[in-house]
């Protein structure tokens, strides 16, 4: 092993010396360049940058453009690769230049096969052309006449370079782990409200993490309203983004090579090269707290974050590692977890918080009731946190443990359920001490890829070098900081001071000020959700929708106020944004962006949209409950899913309206648990109501499920569509129920969907995605809560092939 790295190190050193005195820097139409000599590499005029095949495993190369000088370990620092996915083998593969101006990378084994191919168009006449490497690092396919038919920069993989525009169709995507390069979980790309944003996108789940999903994005210092979407790192070091974005590396100025590469572990990181070190500084970070990054460690366990050594999972006592190779499965029990059971304890983790996923905020309860309610319930564990704002406790219970984390700063504590017989069963304060109660290991993954070619073991031990190198370099910035004058923490609030936002997002406005705004409540522009809602305009000029609530002073100022601070922290591109509100004397009042377009029950009346819109509406939608269910800071349940609630901006984007406001109307029962009262609109009510079962998310998948009937069929649920028997009997059938008998009495033949589709929907529509809504429809409308589908795999099902078509083909 260390030979072979040995030997690679001399490549690598021999190619760096032999191709910086080549004069032979580019690639003629007709000639290739092969993975078996190692001369064939291109090499910029200045010398900075290499392209050509580079091993990524054992007998497994892809074409890399790297920084020719290597780190000091003898390790190459890739910036682009053409093929991260599919890798080619060490005999006979090659990229060639063809006559027709397409550059195509082939991969010998028995017949060759294209393995990846230049996107460019082939015109005549452009006849002549060359593959070179530019100073920039772009590798461009050039003209006679310097017209540029395809480059790299326009395909980046995971690094940006300096004068390399992120733009609208472009994205960064992190590598899998340190060993292994090809497509990992986490994006860096222009949202569809124009906000630049790093995001998980795991086939389960997708979720953003920065900027801070809890807060307003317009609170972090980003704009939706520029859509031009691009951003470039200069070789000044600064960076810009059109959303507003900015940052400057630590060492700003011209000088240094810079990187700017979103990293397997889902930070985006700002690296400088030391030259004469040949090691890469941390000069900026995205997240500085990377437990913070969604997905760090999978569920049930938690995530400790050491600044000299960077996360680490861990799992709590009485659970165990679950896949010994990948954290990415999390910990499981140890134990058998049974609700309504006496016979466990509880242990006390301080510091430690599972974020969101609540099933139920007890407020005002005592330490020995939340120990109570837990116990009798199939709750794994509670938070029990004293909120000053309210002087008063509050216990969320846990049904779920995700998100798990530990930092010291945090002032809550953790209280797990464990069963009494476990061996952890010993006096509290022991346990919360005793670290190595904690199964921790560093975070790491190592990964095996299977092709078609067998297997390829994607492993290179040399570059678990570069992890080494990468907690030097982060100690090196701390040292270097240090150095400068800076404490060791400006690195992690030079990451963040730019993010850092007021607690509440909004405007608190005076009964007065919305009364003029409203002209004295005039303009009534719907009804319903627990108020009225009227059209203003509010002292800045903005038009907004007003709502009174009819729950007059039914809370105190301080309840309403951490509610609806609670919900104005919410903000996805298809949720109604809360501008504000106003608590005064008995007025409760919410202010909202007002939108164009009305309610999707206004333009279903109307028949004004088409199946483009209607689609648009379905995925919005879907993606805006996706957001409430399990994106938020606290567990949102709509409850009063219906076209009235889901409004259409002046694009026709959906967004849903009223969420949250389950909360700040029901305060009568005792336990707060606001779900003991009958909530929703007949029609698209869950069967779960009527049978007094749990109240889940479900419920509202169920009420999603009714609005997408009514969008297709066109019938308004609740009041049953009209059918006739075998006999010429006559009666009314609910919505589901007739759409799925229609289903089921179609017996294979096609022509069922026409039968039940509106006619004013018309042949405009994509089979396709008719298809989809309505195998959607159906599994959300279940009558057992169990089977119907997530929010998230919905937005998966509906949207999940737009995402795919952009993927690289791949040997499976
Ligand atoms: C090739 O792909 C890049 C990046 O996705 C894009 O900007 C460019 O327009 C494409 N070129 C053609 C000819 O399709
Ligand atoms: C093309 O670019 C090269 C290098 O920048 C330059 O020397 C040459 O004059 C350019 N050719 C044309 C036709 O502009
Ligand atoms: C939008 O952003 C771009 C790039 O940062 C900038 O050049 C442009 O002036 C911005 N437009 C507006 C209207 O602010
Ligand atoms: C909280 O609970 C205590 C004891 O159960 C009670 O005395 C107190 O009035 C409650 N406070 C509020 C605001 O409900
Ligand atoms: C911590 O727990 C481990 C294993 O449970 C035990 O061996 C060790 O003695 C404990 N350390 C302290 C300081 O209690």
């Amino acid at each position: 092993m260390e030979a072979k790295c040995f030997k690679s190190m001399a490549l690598v050193f021999f190619l760096f010396i032999g191709l910086a005195s080549s004069d032979v820097p580019y690639l003629r139409q007709g000639s290739s360049l092969s993975v078996e000599n190692p001369d064939d590499v291109l090499v910029s005029a200045n010398g900075m940058f290499s392209a050509g095949f580079s091993p990524v495993g054992q007998n497994a190369y892809c074409f890399v453009i790297w920084f020719s000088k290597p780190c000091r370990d003898g390790s190459r620092t890739f910036v682009w690769t053409a093929n991260r996915d599919t890798p080619v083998n060490g005999k006979r593969s090659k990229l060639s230049l063809l006559k027709t101006n397409k550059i195509i990378l082939t991969d010998a084994d028995e017949d060759p096969t294209i393995i990846w191919m230049s996107n460019n168009t082939v015109k005549m006449k452009d006849s002549w052309s060359q593959l070179k490497l530019l100073d920039s690092g772009n590798l461009v396919l050039q003209t006679r006449t310097n017209l540029t038919l395809w480059q790299s920069f326009d395909s980046p993989t995971d690094t940006l370079l300096p004068g390399q525009p992120l733009t609208r169709h472009k994205q960064l995507v992190s590598a899998r782990s340190r060993t292994d390069y090809s497509s990992g979980k986490y994006k860096l790309l222009f949202d569809n409200d124009n906000v630049l944003r790093l995001v998980l996108d795991n086939p389960e789940t997708s979720s953003i993490y920065w900027p801070d999903s809890t807060m307003l994005d317009y609170h972090q210092g980003r704009t939706r309203y520029n859509d031009s979407k691009i951003a470039v790192l200069d070789s000044s070091g600064y960076f810009l983004s059109s959303d507003n974005t900015e940052f400057r590396s630590a060492d700003f100025g011209f000088g240094p090579l810079r990187r700017l590469t979103l990293d397997f572990d889902g930070n985006l990181r700002l690296y400088s090269l030391e030259e004469q070190q040949g090691v890469w500084f941390v000069t900026w970070q995205a997240m500085s707290n990377s437990c913070r990054i969604h997905g760090a460690c999978g569920p049930n366990s938690i995530c400790s974050y050491d600044p000299g050594s960077g996360p680490k999972c861990g799992c709590p006592p009485g659970f165990k590692m679950k896949n010994q190779r990948d954290w990415n499965d999390g910990c499981e029990p140890e134990f058998e977890l049974s609700c309504n059971n006496h016979d466990f304890n509880f242990v006390e983790l301080r510091h430690v918080n599972f974020f969101g996923y609540h099933h139920d905020i007890l407020r005002n309860y005592t330490f020995q009731e939340c120990v109570k309610d837990c116990l009798v319930s199939c709750c794994k564990a509670f938070q029990y946190r004293y909120f000053p704002e309210d002087g008063r406790y509050r216990c969320y219970s846990k049904w779920e443990l995700r998100n798990g984390h530990r930092y010291n700063s945090y002032v809550g504590t953790l209280y797990l359920k464990l069963p009494k017989s476990f061996p952890y069963d010993k006096p509290v304060e022991d346990l919360k001490l005793n670290c190595s109660n904690m199964q921790t290991k560093q975070l790491e993954t190592s990964y095996v890829k299977k092709t078609g070619h067998g297997s390829l073991n994607v492993i290179i031990w040399c570059a678990s070098i570069i992890g080494l190198l990468e907690m030097i370099c982060v100690s090196l910035v701390f040292f270097f900081l240090y150095k400068t004058g800076k404490s060791p923490d400006a690195l992690s609030t030079m990451a963040t001071s730019r993010y850092l936002v007021a607690p509440t997002g909004f405007k608190r406005f005076t009964y007065g000020e919305l009364k003029r705004a409203t002209r004295g409540f005039r303009e009534e522009i719907g009804r319903g959700g627990g108020g009225v809602v009227y059209k203003g305009v509010l002292p800045d000029q903005r038009i907004a929708a007003i709502k009174r609530l009819n729950a007059e002073a039914h809370q105190g100022e301080d309840e309403f106020l951490a509610e609806v601070s609670t919900i104005g922290r919410l903000n996805h591109m298809n949720l109604i944004e809360m501008w504000g509100y106003c608590a005064e004397g008995k007025h409760r009042l919410l202010v909202y962006e007002y939108m164009e377009n009305g309610s999707l029950a206004d333009n279903l009346v109307n028949n004004s949209l088409d199946w483009k819109k209607i689609f648009e509406i379905a995925v919005g939608t879907a993606k805006g409950l996706a957001y409430l269910h399990e994106e938020c800071l606290e567990w949102v349940l709509h409850c009063d899913v219906k076209p009235h609630n889901i409004l259409l901006d002046s694009a026709y984007h959906p967004k849903v309206s009223d969420f949250g406001l389950s909360k700040l109307l029901a305060r009568d029962s005792p336990r707060e648990s606001s779900f003991s009262k009958i909530r929703g609109t007949r029609g698209y009510m869950a069967p779960e109501w009527v049978y007094n079962l749990p109240i889940t998310a479900k419920v509202d998948i169920y009420s999603y499920g009714i609005v997408l009937l009514e969008m297709i069929t066109g019938k308004k649920p609740g009041v049953g569509v009209p059918v006739v028997g075998t006999n010429g009997e006559k009666w009314r059938q609910r919505l589901e129920t007739w759409v799925k008998g229609k289903k089921i009495g179609a017996s294979g033949t096609t022509c069922w969907v026409e039968e039940v589709l509106d006619p004013a929907i018309g042949d405009d529509c994509d089979r396709n995605e008719l298809d989809k809504v309505i195998e959607v429809a159906i599994k959300c409308t279940e009558a057992d809560r169990h089977h119907r589908p997530s929010m998230s795999q919905v937005v998966q099902m509906l949207a999940g092939d737009q995402i795919n078509a952009h993927c690289l083909p791949s040997f499976q």
